[in-house]
C-alpha cells in the first residue's frame, strides 16, 4: 500500500493520536540524518508517514533541523505529499491564538540554512519556480478537512519565516507586518523551498500558539504558548482525520 502523504509534527505534535503504529524507520540520507526515524502507520484505513521536525523529544532547534535530510528520507520512501505543521505567532487580527491557517505565501528571513539541494555537482544551474510556495491540490485538501470536520480554519496567510530561537522584538513583528506578513514562525524556510526542489506536494497547517511580540501581552510566556498548543493541536488532529476521510 502507498503512503497517502507525510505529516511533519512542529512543536506540540510529536505524535499522531490514533495512529496504528506499524513500524519506525530509520532512514540515512546523503545530507545527513533526518530529526529521527520515520514513524509509518494506519489511521482510518490509510498508510501515513510521520515525522517530528525537532525530534521525539523536541531537542533539535528550528534553525537546527536538517531539512534536506528530512525532505529526501520521506521522498526516497515514496511520499509525494506533505502536510507540515507549525506552531506560529499571529500578527493579523484574524490570527488569534489556538486558531488554524492555511498559509498561502512565505516571506525568508532565516539565514546561514543548508537551503538547497542544488549545489554541489551541477551539469547545470537550477532555479525552481516559488511564486507559490504552497502546493495548491494541499491546500485544497486541507481547507476542505477544515469545512468537513467543521473547524475555524483562516484559508490564507503571509508566514513570516525567521531565524529563532529567540522570538522576535516589537520593532521586528511591526516590520514584519509593513512588509505583508500575518503570522511569524521559524520552520517555514528552507523546509518549503526544499519540498519543491524534490517535486513534493507540500502544504502547512499552521497553528497559533501566541499573539507576536508587542500584539499582546507585554511578554510572551512558554506557559501561555504550551496551552494555547494544547487546544491548536487537538483541532489539528481533527484536522488530519477529516483529511483521510
Ligand atoms: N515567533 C516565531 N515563531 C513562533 C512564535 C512567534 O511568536 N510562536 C510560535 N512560533
Amino acid at each position: 500500500m502507498s503512503i497517502e502523504f507525510a505529516v511533519i509534527g512542529g512543536t506540540g505534535l510529536t505524535e499522531i493520536e490514533g495512529l496504528e503504529v506499524i513500524h519506525r524507520e530509520v532512514v540515512h540520507t546523503p545530507y545527513g540524518e533526518p530529526s529521527g526515524p520515520v514513524t509509518h502507520g494506519m489511521i482510518e484505513g490509510k498508510r501515513i508517514a510521520f515525522l517530528a521536525r525537532h525530534g521525539y523529544t523536541h531537542t533539535i532547534p528550528p534553525h537546527r533541523v536538517n531539512y534536506r535530510a528530512n525532505l529526501w528520507a520521506l521522498k526516497s520512501l515514496g511520499v509525494e505529499k506533505v502536510v507540515a505543521i507549525a506552531a506560529v505567532g499571529g500578527i493579523t487580527p484574524e490570527m488569534q491564538p489556538t486558531r488554524l491557517a492555511i498559509p498561502d505565501q512565505i516571506i525568508d528571513y532565516t539565514y546561514g540554512r543548508a537551503h538547497t539541494f542544488f549545489e554541489d555537482g551541477l551539469t547545470h544551474v537550477t532555479h525552481i519556480d516559488f511564486s507559490h510556495p504552497y502546493c495548491a491540490e494541499m491546500r485544497t485538501a486541507l481547507l476542505a478537512a477544515g469545512e468537513c470536520a467543521n473547524l475555524d480554519v483562516v484559508p490564507r496567510g503571509t508566514y513570516a519565516a525567521t531565524q529563532g530561537p529567540r522570538l522576535e522584538t516589537a520593532a521586528e513583528i511591526a516590520r514584519l507586518e509593513r512588509d505583508g506578513c500575518d503570522l511569524v514562525g521559524m520552520t517555514a524556510m528552507p523546509e518549503a523551498s526544499l519540498a519543491r526542489e524534490l517535486g513534493l506536494c507540500y502544504a502547512s497547517c499552521a497553528v497559533v500558539a501566541n499573539w507576536a511580540a508587542g500584539k499582546d501581552s507585554e511578554e510572551i510566556t512558554m506557559d501561555e504558548i504550551r496551552d494555547n498548543l494544547i487546544t491548536g493541536m487537538a483541532n489539528v488532529r481533527a484536522l488530519l482525520r477529516a483529511l483521510i476521510c
